[in-house]
């Protein structure tokens, strides 16, 4: 369909562009302004973002313009999001769409489909080794089936989320592939040395991601004679932002993905793109300017669009991809919570909530601008105890034993356990172990069923439940991981697959069970009551506006060490939210809860009034309220 750009279209992109120039060019000047060749980057960039905009279908526009006019959309509490791999879940991108009823059903608005261009053959890191970032893998269909399916989900108001790799290419991409056959142009796209000398010395300080099966982050070609920069697995090779040309390329394929119709882009594994010797090499300064510069390309060309920042590192560490300081506002959209995560799983183990209190209240602020975290359980990847030193130490734990003792807990050797779960990458050197496994086969439902313990099934249940409470009402957007919804355990299967056997994060991403889910509503399979479960609590949720983003969360001190408490201090009345952690019975006393503002005492969540017993509230093992 061809489209003249109006004047007005024209107008619309240079305020845009004034919006958002001071968000832009200081960056850039910072990050490349020393070099000669900076004025014609800058020109080729400004050609870029203009073509981009005008190749914009009218009904992106109009999503643009309805995002500029309600900028809280994705803060809102209708907002829940579903993640999965396609194939695994549905099979092709079309198929997708035989599906929506499901996702109704549970309540989402907003997929992300796992990685979905195209990567490279074989292993490909789950996709995360693209070749080509403007198409589809082959196997899930091709471009026009994608923007047929984004169309259709915008249509019925569910958002789009897909993966753009940003650290790493496969060595299969078109610009590896010139890069070793020695053109200087490529090589310059990438980390490139003659000789080991210079790596030999970024190694003392960096760390590796992969130990087992990736160990070291350099790989030598003797082929071209390269040593090559490759943080993750040899086939991914990291880019040099510190080229603006590849900055260029970037903003082009974010922007010619955008005008696909997605609405979420998820930036992987950022906290990598910038090296300085001495250092880890991550979350580096230079990382923020870059991506407070896409963000600012994004909202020039493409304002309907989020940007969604994968980092998984410590606390104080991770809150800078959500705008910290000059970059207030100005970076990520979205960040995963990982130390949420990491401190629901820490909490269930010891039946103690005191290091996720002090976790929670002592690094996070109680809002944000513009911004808010993905929030979430389990996801593709594997849990890494991001618990610090210090972190520890202020509770008087010893910081590696805490770490190795929750990843003894969760493959299950720990006596007593309730986890059947898997190592990761378990690294003698460090004494690092992170762990896979399914939300329900970690959360205890796995072994309880070998060995028939009824109790333990109950309690595992119980465990799913209270997870997605708290996801859903701790402010951000719950994310919710394809099977955890159905508690689908372990898929052991994966051993037998040679592209997977060394990856055990395949452990938990199992196929859909249809079977499972055609039986959601029949009644007490363990499926039907989690499914039923999560999708209650996705309900309460949009019917609770108090859980909007924009609304501070305020972690509470209660003197019980079982429960977790914060507050959604919205401006119609405090939301007082509590999880018990253990299997026991415990109590808070009224006065307390009045004492924090709940003082209708109402349980939004199971929308029923809280009983008072002669001046305490009970809980149940695993109970989670929201109290109004
Ligand atoms: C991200 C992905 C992970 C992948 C890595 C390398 O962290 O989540 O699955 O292995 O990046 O691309
Ligand atoms: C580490 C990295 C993260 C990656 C993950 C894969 O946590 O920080 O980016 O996805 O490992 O296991």
């Amino acid at each position: 369909m061809p489209r003249t750009p109006s004047t007005a279209d024209d107008d619309i992109f240079d305020l845009r562009l004034n919006r958002s120039a001071p968000d832009l060019w200081p960056m850039l000047d910072a990050l490349y302004g020393q070099r000669n060749d900076y004025d014609a980057f800058k020109a080729a960039l400004l050609k870029s973002l203009r073509k981009a905009w005008k190749d914009r279908a009218p009904d992106l526009k109009r999503l643009d313009l309805i995002r500029d006019l309600e900028p809280d959309w994705f803060q809102r509490a209708d907002m829940a999001g579903y993640v999965f791999y396609i194939d695994r879940f549905a099979g092709t991108l079309p198929k997708v769409l035989e599906k929506l009823d499901y996702l109704d059903d549970l309540g989402v608005n907003y997929v992300h489909f796992m990685p979905c261009l195209k990567p490279r053959p074989g292993d490909s890191d789950g996709g995360y080794s693209v070749m080509d970032y403007r198409a589809i893998n082959p196997a899930y269909g091709k471009m026009a089936d994608f923007e047929a399916v984004t169309a259709e989900l915008r249509q019925r108001g569910i958002s789009v989320c897909i993966d753009l790799v940003l650290n790493h290419t496969a060595k299969e991409h078109a610009w590896a592939k010139k890069a070793a056959k020695g053109d200087p142009k490529y090589q310059d796209y990438y980390l490139m040395f003659d000789t080991p000398d210079l790596p030999k010395r970024y190694e003392e300080t960096l760390v590796e991601v992969f130990p087992d099966n990736a160990p070291g982050n350099f790989t030598h070609y003797p082929d071209f004679g390269k040593w090559v920069w490759t943080t993750f697995n040899e086939h991914q090779w990291d880019l040099n932002w510190a080229n603006p040309q590849v900055f260029l390329e970037i903003v082009e394929i974010m922007l010619f993905l955008a005008n696909r119709g997605v609405d979420v882009l998820r930036l992987d594994a950022v906290a990598f793109m910038w090296k300085r010797m001495g250092t880890r090499c991550q979350s580096e300064p230079e990382v923020h300017m870059i991506l407070q510069a896409l963000r600012a390309c994004s909202r020039i060309a493409a304002p309907a669009v989020l940007h969604l920042e994968e980092a998984i590192v410590a606390p104080a560490e991770m809150l800078p991809y959500l705008g910290r300081g000059r970059h207030d506002g100005k970076e990520g959209n979205l960040a995963y919570h990982n130390s949420l995560m990491v401190q629901f799983w820490s909490s269930l183990a010891t039946r103690d909530t005191r290091l996720m209190t002090h976790v929670m209240a002592t690094h996070f602020p109680d809002r944000l601008t513009n911004a808010t975290y993905a929030t979430y359980i389990r996801c593709h990847d594997d849990i890494g105890w991001a618990v610090t030193d210090e972190d520890a130490g202020a509770l008087n734990l010893s910081g590696p034993a805490h770490r190795a003792f929750l990843s003894d807990f969760y493959d299950g050797t720990f006596p007593g356990s309730f986890a059947r779960g898997t190592l990761f990458q378990e690294n003698p050197a460090t004494g690092d172990k992170r762990i896979s496994g399914s939300f329900a086969s970690l959360a205890g439902l796995e072994k309880a069923l070998a060995e028939g313990d009824a109790t333990g099934r109950e309690q595992a249940l119980q465990r799913i439940l209270m997870g997605h409470a708290l996801i859903a009402a701790f402010g951000g957007i719950p994310l919710i991981y394809m099977g955890d919804e159905l508690a689908l355990l372990n898929d052991y299967g994966y051993r037998d697959v040679p592209e997977h056997a060394h990856d055990s994060r395949w452990v938990h991403r199992p196929r859909m069970d249809w079977e499972a889910a055609a039986s959601r509503h029949t009644g007490d399979t363990d499926a039907s009551r989690i499914f039923t479960g999560v999708q209650h609590i996705l309900a309460r949720r949009r019917a609770t506006p108090a859980l909007h983003a924009a609304h501070a969360t305020q972690i509470l001190h209660c003197d019980t060490p079982g429960i977790f408490a914060f507050r959604r201090a919205a401006p119609t009345g405090a939301l007082v939210c509590l999880f018990n952690f253990t299997e026991s019975w415990q109590h808070i006393p009224e006065g307390w809860l009045r004492a924090q503002g709940a003082t209708r005492l109402h349980d939004e969540l199971s929308d029923a009034a809280v009983q008072v017993h002669h001046g305490n509230i009970a809980l149940p093992p695993h109970a989670r309220v929201w109290i109004s």
